[in-house]
């Protein structure tokens, strides 16, 4: 789309984001400055699964970019996230989606985890996200991480995954306590997408 105002002439750059999580893609269009769009894989007629076999959350995350755009010969990115908890040796960090087993739902996951921590005083976490940004064969990462603890209990019905069990740091609600404009002020997923954007810009590509 181009919108020319005045003297000022703003191209929007529509970017495929390697995911299928309806949630992240919401997130994620909710944090999104002037003059970016994005295209989820379900809208572009994506339906394969991306390969994720790394060891690490920067591995995965550079995995999908680097698979997809060379599967479709186009720029894109990709994004891993991974709750890291303390108490547990920084588990389940990269195995965060099946943590619970292979086809885990978020719930199974939450439970295991309030299990693992019983009895343990230490509730420290924190979430990281790693986006790549795949483009033209050269890829480039932006970390975001965001500092907190696991409750006792669920709370909260809104967001997924871990967020009813995760406070950030300067809160006293859950994730899924919060509004996605709240979750936004803490974001770990905010906080790596502002670093893509702020390098979109720096590189003239915005
Ligand atoms: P992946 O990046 O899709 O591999 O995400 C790993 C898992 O981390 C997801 O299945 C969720 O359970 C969890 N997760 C990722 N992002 C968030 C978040 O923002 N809040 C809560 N859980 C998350």
């Amino acid at each position: 789309m181009e919108c020319i105002t005045g003297r000022t002439k703003t191209t929007e750059m529509n970017l495929i984001f390697a995911t299928s999580n309806e949630h992240k893609l919401s997130e994620v269009r909710s944090m999104l400055p002037e003059g970016i769009a994005i295209s989820g894989l379900k809208e572009i007629g994506f339906t394969e699964e991306l390969p994720e076999t790394q060891n690490t959350i920067e591995g995965n995350s550079l995995q999908k970019a680097e698979y997809l755009s060379n599967t479709l010969n186009t720029d894109c990115f990709a994004e891993d996230t991974g709750l890291e908890v303390d108490a547990l040796n920084g588990e389940p960090g990269v195995y965060s989606a099946r943590y619970a087993g292979e086809h885990a739902t978020f719930n199974d996951n939450i439970n295991k985890l309030l299990k693992e921590l019983e009895g343990k005083n230490n509730r420290k976490a924190r979430f990281k996200t790693v986006i790549t940004y795949y483009s033209q064969g050269k890829s480039v990462q932006f970390t975001g991480i965001t500092n907190g603890v696991i409750t006792p209990n669920k709370r909260g019905d809104k967001g997924f995954g871990y967020d009813p069990v995760f406070i950030p740091e300067g809160s006293d609600k859950t994730y899924a306590e919060m509004t996605l404009e709240e979750k936004n002020l803490y974001s770990h997923r905010k906080k790596s997408f502002e670093g893509f954007a702020n390098y979109l810009r720096k590189n003239a590509v915005l």
